[in-house]
């Protein structure tokens, strides 16, 4: 096997190819879904994309994210640092069809079952917080957001009988180019 280190707004195989997979990195590409054109061009007659996105986008381990990057002193280091975010199955299904596609497309919300009350600060800080923590300058300014951040979802999940609850929504879809 050989692996190739690129960009996917710019990657095209030189030869066609059976099958494209994707998981959880479409949603870090702002207006993906007119990617999906380029991708489904890329794979051979009868060949497959298959891509998972993250759909939690409007839960808290994201929306409390959105509400210290508007406030100051904060706004100020964040226009245009960058944001994950995806759409409805509906909108990749309709997009694949009309390119031609066969498409299942669905979604599941998972139940992560995590341990240790600082487990969502600890998964979004790795994740869809991390260019914005990163976009701010090192001292008192990141330390202070990442507090509030800290705080915020601290309240927001609260750690019961079971661990925490973090409710995660990801949308899936399969196409199947045309023969
Ligand atoms: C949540 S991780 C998922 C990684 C891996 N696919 C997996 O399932 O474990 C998101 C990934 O998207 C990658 N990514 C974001 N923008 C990208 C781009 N324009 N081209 C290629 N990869 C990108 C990041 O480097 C990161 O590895």
């Amino acid at each position: 096997m050989r692996f190739e280190l690129g960009d996917l707004r710019a990657w095209s195989p030189a030869n066609p190819v059976d099958v494209i997979v994707s998981n959880a990195t479409l949603q870090w590409v702002p207006g993906h879904p007119d990617l999906l054109a380029r991708l489904v061009g890329a794979l051979a007659p009868g060949g497959v994309l298959a891509v998972q996105v993250p759909a939690n986008f409007d839960q808290p381990s994201h929306t409390i994210r959105a509400e210290l990057a508007a406030q100051a002193p904060f706004a100020a280091y964040l226009g245009g640092v960058a944001v994950p975010s995806s759409h409805d199955a509906g909108t990749y299904l309709t997009r694949l069809h009309l390119l031609g596609c066969a498409v299942d497309a669905w979604e599941t919300t998972y139940l992560h079952v995590l341990a240790g009350a600082d487990a969502v600060f600890d998964w979004v800080v790795g994740t869809g917080a991390r260019p914005t923590l990163q976009a701010l300058p090192e001292g008192p300014i990141r330390t202070e957001f990442a507090r509030r951040l800290w705080a915020g979802l601290r309240a927001a999940y609260a750690v019961g009988p079971a661990g925490v609850v973090l409710s995660f929504r990801r949308v899936f879809f399969i196409a199947r180019s045309p023969e």
